[in-house]
């Protein structure tokens, strides 16, 4: 992601972890296939979803109200957003090429900015437009998992001579009046919110090292932000409850360290055992406040699920590689392990709102990881957690198509491929993972076939 950096200081966590490493894709069937693995062929839980993950600002087009377009306009991205992938317009094609892959659910995202252009004032227009997206999804039998704010917000909010977007006190109020807004609109339409797209990854980039919008720097805005966001997601928490007591929300957190409660004690350190990735994890978290929001920030009362986005697990790779999305090393046993540990500790369902791997403008990787075989993966780990009791209610894949990489076209993480920066055609083009994913939603299970084709030696990177 262009301008995500959270670098030289989350570099520090990984070297203290001191761990993780990628798994080359191999040829075989996997050692990881044990007598106490999951049965090839054998079936997700009923009612799984199988669905993809998008977002506004990166698909839609059009939307020139909120604090990143202003940003593209002063030309602080590599890349122009241009239309973006037109989802605004194709949305009822895109849900078709969802639909073909025998999916059901649909994560999508609701621009702030387009619903709320100036404060106080409704866009109905706007509001009606998102209706007749999530009517479209219902439609063809995919669930909406709507997204409430995803990264952009409207550009008021930035006006000011004092603190911007989430570091203004009045956020979290403001918010809350446009979630009760959607809320009210699309009550027993949609069940599942995400109430904030990744407040950890946010709340670093964004209010602390200052390299994505709203550029603000230094550990008082860092510290402003992270307990706005947390008031704005426990508000939105309570206000969609209030409208429907049956919604289920969450927050999802990008997959690097949330924080398992672990606070420093040095005599308890060595009590059981070597300290772990998360202990240490949890010394330099209170040392530092980085990364923050952790998930164990949030009243637990506030999340119906646990939400993440898993890219990577905990690894030095990872952290050295954070600019280049076609360079995050893929780890999926730590999708395993990620779940069983955060069930450990929650005791709540999980939802993987998102996982996926880039490419570099669809060249083949470096590391030889394909889509359709991290796909494979990936699910085999998920799906080994499931065995192990984790009860997960469904994974979105990021993401349907190429969309803006938050700054530049290259990193391709696409189920369709879509050139946005250079087709005016925008035309969606399956890659092989399509196919894959394919049999894999429709038969609810990974099909042998696919696992003696795509599995790797897993090698355990925590
Ligand atoms: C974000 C997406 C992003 C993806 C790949 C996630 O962090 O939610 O918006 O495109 O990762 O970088």
């Amino acid at each position: 992601m262009n301008g995500r950096v959270f670098g030289a200081v989350l570099v520090t966590i990984a070297l203290l972890a001191g761990c993780g490493q990628a798994s080359p894709p191999g040829t075989s069937a996997s050692g990881g296939l044990s007598a106490q693995s999951v049965g090839p062929g054998e079936k997700f839980p009923a009612g799984f979803l199988w669905g993809v993950a998008t977002a506004g600002f990166q698909s839609e087009g059009g939307d020139t109200n909120n604090n990143w377009y202003a940003s593209e306009q002063e030309g602080r991205f590599k890349e122009p957003i241009k239309d973006a992938v037109d989802f605004w317009n194709r949305y009822p094609s895109d849900m078709d090429l969802a639909k073909g892959m025998g999916l059901d659910a649909f994560r999508m995202s609701i621009e702030w900015s387009r619903v709320e252009p100036l404060p106080g004032v409704w866009d109905q227009a706007a509001l009606d437009h998102y209706g007749a997206m999530i009517d479209a999804a219902i439609a063809r039998g995919l669930d909406p998992v709507i997204t409430l704010n995803h990264f952009t917000y409207p550009a008021w909010l930035d006006a000011t001579n004092g603190p911007k977007g989430w570091d203004r006190p009045d956020a979290p109020d403001l918010f809350a009046q446009y979630v009760y807004k959607v809320a009210t609109a699309f009550k027993g339409k949609v069940h599942t919110w995400l109430t904030l797209n990744e407040p950890n990854a946010l709340a670093i980039g964004g209010f602390l090292t200052g390299q994505i919008p709203p550029w603000q720097t230094g550990p008082e805005n860092y510290d402003d932000a992270i307990k706005g966001m947390i008031a704005a997601h426990e508000l939105a928490y309570r206000t969609l409850h209030m409208v429907d007591p049956t919604n289920q929300v969450s927050t999802n957190l990008f997959y690097y360290y949330f924080g398992n409660g672990v606070t420093y004690d040095p005599t308890a350190l060595w009590a059981d055992g070597p300290p772990t990735v998360q202990s240490l994890s949890g010394i330099l978290h209170d040392f530092t406040g980085l990364p923050g929001p952790r998930l164990s920030d949030f009243d637990p009362q506030t999340l119906d699920f646990i939400a993440i986005d898993f890219y990577w697990g905990i690894s030095v790779q990872g952290l050295l590689n954070i600019r280049e999305a076609y360079n995050w090393p893929q780890s999926p046993p730590d999708l395993e392990k990620a779940c069983e540990s955060l069930y450990a500790q929650y005791h709540k369902p999980i939802l993987i709102a998102e996982n996926g791997m880039a490419t570099r403008n669809l060249a083949p990787r470096a590391d030889g990881w394909t889509r359709e075989a991290s796909l494979v993966n990936h699910l085999y780990y998920l799906h080994q957690a499931i065995a192990h009791g984790v009860p997960v209610m469904g994974y979105m894949y990021w993401s349907l198509t190429d969309n803006y990489e938050w700054g530049d076209w290259t990193p391709r993480f696409g189920l369709y491929s879509v050139d946005g920066l250079n087709d005016p055609s925008l035309t969606r083009v399956p890659t092989a993972a399509v196919a894959v994913y394919r049999q894999i939603a429709t038969s609810n299970s990974l099909p042998d076939s696919l696992l003696s084709q795509y599995m790797v030696s897993g090698t355990p990177s925590n």
